[in-house]
């Protein structure tokens, strides 16, 4: 597979074998998080503890379920429905407060997301399941993360499995874009 066909390849997998990723594909992986632009440190916590996981999805569940975002609480009732969609990693990006945070993480989470589709792979890049952090700050000092470091965005991998909720149809549109002359 070449760049251009991981890039037509990925797309959301929102469901996942139980199977784990091999050691050897997740560090690839994770380097080339770390080879991605960025304009300022980032952190990522490698979680593969199935009880950690389960933590952090019923955590950010029953947050979700008690906020006022009707998207996810839409989404959270829909029969069976994981927030992490049972993955059995999920990586969390953190960054320190500043003006570039969110764009480091969200480079580094792409970079990955592409890896992990040439490994054949699944990936699904993450937001909803960060309110886990907000509702439990322990779990911050639980999965790591450094001292004024905070998270900011997740994807998680793993061998695709049955859709928990299919994922849109990709539709090609250029209308967003102005060639300036
Ligand atoms: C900032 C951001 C947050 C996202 N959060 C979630 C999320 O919490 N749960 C989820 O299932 N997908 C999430 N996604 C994935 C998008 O829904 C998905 O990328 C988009 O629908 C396009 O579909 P595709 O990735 O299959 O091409 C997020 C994407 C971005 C960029």
């Amino acid at each position: 597979m070449n760049t251009l066909e991981a890039l037509q390849a990925r797309k959301s997998i929102r469901g996942y074998l139980d199977k784990p990723v091999e050691a050897d594909k997740l560090k690839t992986i994770l380097k080339y998080g770390n080879k991605a632009p960025n304009a300022g440190p980032i952190h990522m916590s490698v979680i593969q503890n199935a009880n950690l996981l389960k933590e952090i999805n019923d955590v950010a569940t029953e947050a979700g379920l008690k906020s006022d975002n009707d998207f996810l609480k839409q989404r959270l009732a829909i029969p069976g429905y994981k927030l992490l969609y049972g993955a059995p990693v999920l990586i969390v990006l953190s960054a320190p407060d500043g003006e570039f945070s969110a764009a480091n993480t969200a480079c580094a989470a792409t970079n990955m997301c592409i890896a992990a589709t040439e490994l054949e792979l699944g990936t699904c890049y993450l937001a909803g399941f960060l309110l886990a952090f907000t509702a439990k700050p322990e779990l911050l000092q639980k999965i790591g993360i450094p001292e004024g470091f905070k998270p900011r965005c997740g994807m998680i991998i793993g061998y695709e499995g049955p859709d928990q909720i299919p994922g849109m149809e990709w539709i090609e549109d250029y209308s967003n874009i102005n060639y300036v002359d």
